[in-house]
């Protein structure tokens, strides 16, 4: 029987998929495989056991990865289950960025208690008024599969797109819209949107790319949304930019002491993959991948 320890929030129909030649165990120390989504493994001693690590997302900064291939246990990560959960919150971010509806929301709450309340709204309106994101210009930073499913979806919205990728491959490429414009610069990413998008993982050339350099060559009233890591935003400069209106809007699905107190800043806690359908996209194709491995010695998506 092989054991597999579950660290959190894995979609129950994830492990459904385990055969019957496998064991849920809450001893870590004689797992052969560890499932996790976001917890951190950076503390954990691992076992002479453990052979392999399945994330259930795209991200595996949570992951000792140096260690692990000290120890030659094998790290998965699941690129592209969760793409289109997150790409619907990225467009719920260019939405909110762009008409008040939060403003709008607020106070209709506030005024709730008024009986004259559609009268009295005709004259607040104004208060709330936005603009159309439709022949605006996005800029998408990296685009693997979350940044791909975002540019087709802006294109289909009427946006003009520019992708910024030093590492596309053909695949890729090929899965996106003829429409968007590539770069190999992310200057002209800065100098020519009026969005900007991020969607590359937190590694060391991309930790802090969005920095006062980076912000000082953006168009004024620039908007930047983050669903991909807050550490990929040097929020000491973006707090500064944002203060001076060179910034108009940040959105960012990371909540941490700094971005929850910056101003004209929407915070969200972290909900992109948090779909039922994300989640047991990721957990399935975490739990198919450390099956495939343990059985068959088949590595995917490492
Ligand atoms: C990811 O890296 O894909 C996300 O962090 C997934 C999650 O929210 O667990």
């Amino acid at each position: 029987m092989r054991k597999i320890h579950c660290i959190n929030a894995i979609s129950k129909y994830g492990t459904d998929q385990f055969t019957e030649d496998y064991e849920l165990t809450d001893e870590v120390n004689e797992a052969e495989g560890i499932l996790v989504r976001s917890a951190s493994l950076h503390e954990m001693q691992f076992s002479n056991s453990l052979l392999a690590i399945a994330r259930a997302g795209a991200g595996v900064n949570n992951i000792p990865l140096d260690a692990c291939a000290q120890e030659g246990i094998v790290v998965f990560n699941t690129p592209g289950a969760n793409a289109n959960g997150v790409k619907e919150l990225v467009l719920a971010g260019l939405f909110l960025a762009s008409r008040d509806i939060v403003g709008g929301i607020e106070w209709c709450k506030e005024n709730k208690d008024d009986a004259n309340i559609g009268k009295t709204a005709e004259k607040a309106k104004k208060a709330f008024a936005g603009c159309e994101i439709k022949g605006k210009k996005l800029g998408v930073v990296g685009l693997g599969a979350i940044g791909a499913e975002v540019a087709n979806a802006a294109i289909a919205l009427g946006m003009e797109v520019y992708g910024y990728d030093p590492y596309i491959s053909v695949n890729a490429a090929w899965r996106l819209s003829r429409d968007v414009k590539h770069t190999t610069s992310l200057d002209t990413i800065c100098q020519e949107c009026d969005y900007i998008t991020l969607h590359v993982p937190a590694v060391d050339s991309t930790k802090g790319m969005i920095n006062k350099a980076a912000l000082d060559q953006m168009k004024d009233g620039v908007v930047i949304l983050n669903f991909a890591r807050d550490v990929l935003v040097n929020e000491d400069d973006l707090a500064e930019a944002l203060k001076s209106g060179k910034v108009k809007q940040y959105v960012t699905d990371f909540a941490n002491p700094k971005s929850v107190t910056m101003e004209h800043t929407i915070v969200i806690p972290h909900l992109g993959a948090s779909t039922e359908e994300s989640e047991d996209n990721c957990a399935k194709m975490a739990v198919q991948e450390i099956m495939d491995y343990l059985e068959n010695g088949n590595i995917r998506n490492s």
